[in-house]
């Protein structure tokens, strides 16, 4: 039995990782024909790719999709620990699984994600949720098959989670969401460590894929007519830098560039890693998407010290600035956290002010929730939860009225629209404008699901701006 251990994952030595391909015992290929699985994804974007993983894996083990959990022979929560919000929604979906098991007794109980790499969650599990049949952590997503068949064969709770990165695996299948865009791993982990953040121990070390890996799996998008590829990692900011002297993330984007693809995005870029040659790249492409996540966290130096960020409000915003200046038209989102340990009425109205200035074009903001292991939790905080909320309030108004007001000015315009879907009922569909804007539009003929097409807008809301097709 393999189980997480936080003071191990905290020791980072350099080391090179191999690259080693997939497997799968062809014995239990098809085995579980027949079965239904449902999976419950929590969290970010890594998570839903990871999950498009497991469904190739399950499919590949026979099990077939099922949309309510009532209805599974199989059920897999793949979880999330980043706040604690996200830890008690998994917790309780684990509850309502306790007593669907006691009416179906063959249920088989799965699960994975950042909080299989907690080693207090493993132990509760082991403890108090002797029904859930087997776990596995970030780190060996493609043993899935052979853990979960063990389960089952052994009857015994299976636990197999490695406090280390191991090797990139590269081929494990996949099964996409959609036929028009595609998540693509370009690096794994995150060597930051900010103090609130539990990422960098639930996810390991920054790995990069290598270069060839990545642009074989996005020649292999554009041949299948893929619209819109999305370079995905922890920081993708940081891609190259352990395997490479002299290739980062603005060469990659400008190969991917250079193929036939329409829309290029990527996610979440940190501040410290952005380069000058990222920022020309991005402006000089227009397949690039016009688009940049930038979390700031806080308007405030000190508090950004707390939070070892590595950068200043000065510094954010000379960058913030430089990305404006040379991307035209770029659409600027980014993530706060309000009530860090310590954070003074002065410090947050530094965030205020700072995003009266910046005028993001989406924020997701948070209040401060406390991860067991992290350095943030050592820290003094007399904030009281009330205060905190407050703040949050304060800071969603002032947010909001840019978001709206940006979106006014678009009024009037004609956006390119990827589109991805449609009501049923009406001649409504709705899709992205290339600046990440949710478009929801009315058309008078029909129109292919991914496709990308002209809308002119016509009103704009707070979070959406409604249109029409241009034909
Ligand atoms: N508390 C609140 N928000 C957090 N985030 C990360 N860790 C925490 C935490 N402990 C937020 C950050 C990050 C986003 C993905 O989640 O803003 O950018
Ligand atoms: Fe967490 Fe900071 Fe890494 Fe983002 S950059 S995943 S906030 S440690």
């Amino acid at each position: 039995m393999n189980l997480p251990n936080f003071i191990e994952a905290k020791k980072r030595e350099k080391r090179d990782y191999k690259t080693v391909s997939y497997e799968i015992d062809e014995s239990i290929k098809g085995k579980y024909a027949g079965k239904k699985y449902f999976l419950k994804t929590y969290g970010c974007q890594m998570n839903e790719h990871d999950s498009e993983n497991i469904e190739a894996m399950l499919v590949d083990l026979g099990f077939s999709k099922v949309d309510d959990y009532l209805d599974c022979d199989l059920c897999i929560l793949n979880t999330c620990s980043i706040r604690e919000n996200a830890h008690n929604k998994a917790f309780g979906m684990l509850g309502r699984l306790k007593h669907l098991k006691n009416e179906k007794k063959d249920l088989i109980i799965g699960l994975c994600g950042c909080m299989a790499q907690e080693e207090s969650v493993v132990e509760e599990i082991m403890r108090d949720y002797k029904f859930v049949n087997f776990v596995f952590g970030t780190h060996n997503l493609d043993r899935l098959p052979e853990i979960l068949d063990v389960a089952v064969e052994s009857n015994k709770q299976q636990i197999e989670v490695l406090e280390k990165e191991s090797d990139l695996v590269e081929g494990i299948p996949v099964l996409r969401t959609n036929s028009y865009k595609a998540y693509v791993n370009i690096i794994y982990g995150c060597d930051k460590f900010c103090t609130y953040c539990i990422v960098p121990y639930t996810r390991g070390s920054e790995r990069s894929r290598k270069k060839e890996d990545i642009l074989k799996e996005v020649r292999e998008l554009v041949n299948d007519g893929y619209k819109e590829v999305t370079l995905l990692g922890q920081n993708v900011n940081a891609y190259g830098k352990d395997l490479y002297d002299d290739y980062t993330l603005g060469d990659l984007l400008e190969e991917i560039a250079l193929m036939n693809i329409p829309r290029i995005r990527f996610m979440t870029s940190h501040p410290w890693d952005f380069t000058d040659k990222m920022i020309e790249v991005i402006g000089k492409y227009p397949n690039i998407m016009p688009s940049v996540h930038l979390p700031v966290q806080s308007g405030s130096s000190r508090v950004l010290k707390l939070m070892g960020r590595r950068y200043t409000r000065e510094s954010y915003l000379e960058l913030f600035d430089k990305i404006k200046k040379i991307v035209p038209g770029v659409s600027i989102s980014t993530d706060i956290i309000v009530g860090f340990p310590g954070e003074t009425e002065e410090d947050f109205n530094e965030t205020l002010s700072l995003c009266e200035y910046c005028k993001y074009d989406n924020a997701f903001t948070f209040i401060f929730s406390e991860r067991k292991g992290t350095p943030a939790c050592k820290l003094k905080d007399n904030t009281t939860i009330k205060e905190k909320e407050e703040r949050l309030y304060k800071l969603n108004e002032v947010v909001n009225k840019y978001f709206l007001e940006n979106n006014k000015k678009l009024e009037g315009s004609v956006l390119k629209v990827l589109v991805e879907g449609n009501s049923s009922k009406s001649n409504m569909y709705y899709g992205y404008s290339e600046t990440n804007k949710l478009i929801n539009f009315t058309s008078n003929k029909d129109i292919t699901i991914g496709d990308i097409v002209d809308v002119k807008i016509v009103s704009a809301k707070t979070w959406s701006l409604d249109g029409e097709l241009v034909e």
